[in-house]
Parts: C-alpha cells; structure tokens; sequence
C-alpha cells in the first residue's frame, strides 16, 4: 500500500470508527456527571431578559427548525426501509426534500441572528462564554454542510437511509463497516465527523438543556398550588386560629 492510501485509511478509521466511539463515552460520562455536580446550571440560562426582541427572531427559526432536522435524520436513521419506500415516489421524495432543506435554512437564519446577537449587544456579552462562541459557530459550519450537502448532492434522505444508517448501526452493534462512509465526498465526510464532534463536547456546552426540555410543561397545570395546612381543617369555622404558621412554612 502506497503512503498516501495508508494515510487515507487511517484517517478513516479515526473519524468514522474511533471518534464515534470516544464522542459516545464522553457524552455520557460528561452529561451524568455534570448534572450530578451542578444540576442547576443544566440549563440554556436564558438570556431573554437582558434583550427579548432580536432573541426572538433568533430562537424561534432556529429551535423549529433544528428539532425539525434533528427529528429528520432520526426518521432516516431509525426506519430507513419505510423512508425509502416514501421517496419511491417522486413527489414525495421533492416534498420532503424541499421542507427539509426549508427547515435547514431556517435553522441557519436562527443561528446567525443569534450569534451576531451575542457578539452585538453588550449586556449579552457579558453573560457569553468563550464555549457560547464556539459552540454557536461549530452548530453554524455544520449547518453550512448540511444545507450545501442538500444542494450539492441530492438526494439526501435517499442515499443517508441506504448507505449511512447501516454505517451508524454497524457503530451500534460494535462490528463497525467503514467502506461505504469512507467513499463519500469530502463535505459529506466533515459533516459527519463534525456532527460526532458536536456529540463529544456536549457535556461542556449549554446545549444539555437539551436533555432536560420541560415537556412536562405541556401537560402540567398552569398552576400548582401547594397546601401545608391541613385543607379541610382550616376551611371549618369551628377551627381556632392559630397565630403560628405551620412548621413547613
Ligand atoms: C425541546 C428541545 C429544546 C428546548 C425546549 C429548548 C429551549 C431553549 C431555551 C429556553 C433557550 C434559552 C433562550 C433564552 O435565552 O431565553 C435555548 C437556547 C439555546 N438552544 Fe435550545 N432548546 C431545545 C433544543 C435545542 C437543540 C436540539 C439545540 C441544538 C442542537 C439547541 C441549541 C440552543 C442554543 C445554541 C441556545 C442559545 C441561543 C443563544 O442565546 O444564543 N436547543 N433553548
């Protein structure tokens, strides 16, 4: 084997069989140790009352569209047959391309506006952190791939469902089969190795509030009224009033 192919080979190797494996540890030793040790800074720490108006334009594209992405490349990962089968058919293979690839920009509108946000305002300038920064840009070039990999290379829930699910199962099921992943073109490649990048330092970043999205919001009553008092006694006229309040109080 020449140099330049034993290079070649050892690239991919780390990227696509090391790197997977190093980010996943990381992940989850990172983010059950963070929220053990500091779990009231397991949080996006908002910011929207130092600036409300540009977070807005800024959060809004950007969370829809990333939890619309994110649910996309779940989709193709998990049920590649049934994505498969979906776009046999043309239209529906255009309509998912187009509102995926709609989504993708939105994500980016997103971001931008709320990286030029944390670089501009001076009052959210002191509350960002070098990591902020960082983070904000890698997500930017990331999606900067995405969006020019559904340009350049269509069609992308197509080929992702027939040649990078079984990759990213072979990972899962630790018997890792390279050859397919190896042979994509280089922005594919960054785009892959840069998403298992993000995955690694996840546990360093604001991104875990991720992990702990109040759901529970969408059921939880608007209010919840905690009793110390005994309910039925306190309501009962023949109760005398006690001028000391119960112990929890
Ligand atoms: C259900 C899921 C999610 C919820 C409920 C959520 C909620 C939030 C909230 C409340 C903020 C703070 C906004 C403020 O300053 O007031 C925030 C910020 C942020 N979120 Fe999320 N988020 C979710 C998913 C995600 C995902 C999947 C990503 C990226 C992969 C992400 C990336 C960010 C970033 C980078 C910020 C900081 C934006 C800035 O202020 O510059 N979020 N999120």
């Amino acid at each position: 084997m020449d140099p330049v192919s034993i290079l070649v080979n050892l690239f991919n190797n780390f990227f696509f069989i090391a790197l997977p494996y190093i980010a996943v540890i990381v992940f989850l030793v990172g983010t059950i140790y963070r929220y053990r040790s500091t779990a009231f800074r397991y949080s996006s720490l908002s910011s929207q009352f130092l600036e409300g108006k540009n977070l807005f334009w800024g959060t809004i594209p950007f969370h829809i569209g990333i939890l619309v992405v994110f649910l996309g490349h779940l989709t193709a990962f998990m049920f590649p047959r049934e994505t498969l089968l979906w776009n046999s058919e043309p239209v529906r293979l255009i309509i998912l391309e187009v509102s995926a690839f709609i989504f993708g920009l939105s994500v980016l509108f997103g971001l931008v506006s709320l990286f030029v946000r944390r670089i501009t305002n001076d009052r959210i300038r002191v509350v960002t952190t070098k990591m902020d920064i960082f983070i904000e840009l890698l997500l930017i070039v990331e999606v900067i791939f995405g969006c020019w990999i559904a340009l350049g290379y269509r069609w992308g829930s197509s080929w992702f469902a027939a040649d990078l699910s079984p990759y990213l199962w072979s990972i899962i099921k630790l018997s890792p089969q390279i050859d397919a992943v190896s042979a994509m073109p280089v922005v594919i490649k960054l785009h892959i190795i840069l998403a298992f990048s993000i995955v690694l330092i996840f546990p360093f970043t604001r991104l875990v509030h991720f992990l702990v999205a109040p759901l529970h919001y969408l059921v939880r009553p608007y209010q919840v009224v905690m009793w110390n008092w005994d309910r039925k006694a306190i309501r009962d006229p023949n109760t005398p009033w006690s001028p000391t309040p119960p112990k929890n109080n």
